[in-house]
């Protein structure tokens, strides 16, 4: 197996250049295309023009600007949580928590199947981890009870998993937690996506809790680059006391943040693009199971499949590419071991193009 896969060419919204054909794309997780519309790449030109590429040093000392607290406010604001916090990435979010709540819990509770970031950021917290079974609230209740007194957990999940676009049930979880306890989501692929407008996991259940903090990408539905922690002014206070990764750190190029503060306006401006996606995703999956599909009953914009043979794999990759469609063959930590398809609806996907990889998935 190659250790890194085959270089893409995006081409447009939702094509790709492969092997100098061009290809419908149903892959990453540009979930409304926004990496590519027009406002946000003119807004990064401007904010080029007007500052540069970058600070060449931490907000902590001489790199600070004012765009930065206006994004930081523009996401607190859509996400209504009393303060958010701007890092360079969705992988640092949760590893700046981690660094500054150290030495406050005695125990991690961690979905089986947290992405690596949340996994990384367990070993930075200095508590001992548990594991409970994916998304298993029988597991994660037993695995509770049996802390003993005193004992102070925070529980690490994804909030939507990119795997399949299942979802953990924050509610049931936080109904058991302790008062004292702190629900950490990672909502790389919730936010933008779920939720009255697009608010993220946390909003989708109907949690509203001053003990969860929300993490989450500018990289994904908002087409930018960057990470925020949101939660309470409490953890905003000691992640810019304490989190090494944002005091010793240069922030992200302001030409993104330009970039992504015009995605977030012109995301909520826009509550037809949430619309759109959702109307496609369910389009296409109502599709595919009345051709007897058994899909994951998963509220995400994403269909896994996972071919039972070598030469399934095969025969879907042809009839993908017979049909005009990119084959998203993937292999990804706690994944398949022999990789599986996975597809990711977006937006900016015609119904045309829908049926074309249903006809694929299905071979009718
Ligand atoms: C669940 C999850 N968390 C965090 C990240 C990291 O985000 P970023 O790419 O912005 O570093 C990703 C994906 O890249 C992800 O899927």
């Amino acid at each position: 197996m190659p250790i890194m896969a085959e270089p893409l060419q995006q081409v447009d919204r939702v094509f790709v250049r492969w092997h100098r054909r061009r290809l419908v794309y149903f892959a990453g997780c540009d979930y409304y295309r926004l990496a590519s519309h027009l406002r946000v790449l003119a807004a990064v030109r401007r904010g080029l023009k007007a500052y540069g590429l970058n600070v060449a040093a931490s907000r902590k000392t001489t790199g600070n600007h004012l765009l930065y607290d206006e994004l930081e406010q523009a996401l607190a604001s859509f996400f209504a949580v009393e303060q958010a916090v701007l890092v360079d990435s969705g992988y640092v979010t949760n590893l700046a928590v981690a660094q500054a709540l150290r030495g406050e819990f005695t125990h991690v509770m961690m979905d089986a199947r947290s992405h690596a970031s949340l996994t990384d950021a367990a070993m930075m917290l200095g508590a001992k981890v548990i594991s409970f079974a994916h998304r298993d609230l029988v597991d994660f209740r037993r695995q509770l009870s049996g802390l003993k007194d005193g004992a102070r957990p925070i529980v690490f999940t994804d909030g939507m998993f990119s795997y399949d676009g299942s979802v953990a049930p924050l509610a049931e979880y936080l109904a058991v937690l302790p008062v004292n306890g702190v629900l950490l989501v990672d909502d790389a692929h919730g936010a933008g996506v779920l939720g009255r407008a697009g608010q993220g996991t946390p909003s989708h259940c109907g949690v509203r809790d001053a003990r969860v903090i929300q993490t989450m990408t500018l990289s994904k539905a908002f087409g930018a680059f960057g990470g925020a922690i949101l939660g309470t002014r409490a953890v905003a206070k000691a992640v810019l006391a304490k989190a090494r990764c944002f005091t010793g750190a240069t922030p992200v190029p302001l030409p993104l943040a330009a970039g992504a503060l015009e995605s977030l306006r012109l995301f909520r401006a826009n509550p037809k693009l949430q619309m759109r996606l959702h109307a496609n995703a369910t389009w296409l999956k109502e599709r595919l199971r009345k051709s007897g599909m058994n899909l994951p009953d998963a509220p995400g914009p994403i269909i896994p499949v996972i071919p039972d043979s070598r030469e399934a794999a095969e025969r879907l990759r042809h009839r993908l590419l017979a049909a005009g469609v990119h084959p998203p063959l993937i292999r990804y930590p706690g994944g398949p071991d022999g990789g599986y398809f996975r597809f990711v609806i977006s937006s900016e996907h015609t119904r045309g193009q829908l049926t074309k990889l249903a006809g694929a998935l299905t071979n009718e």
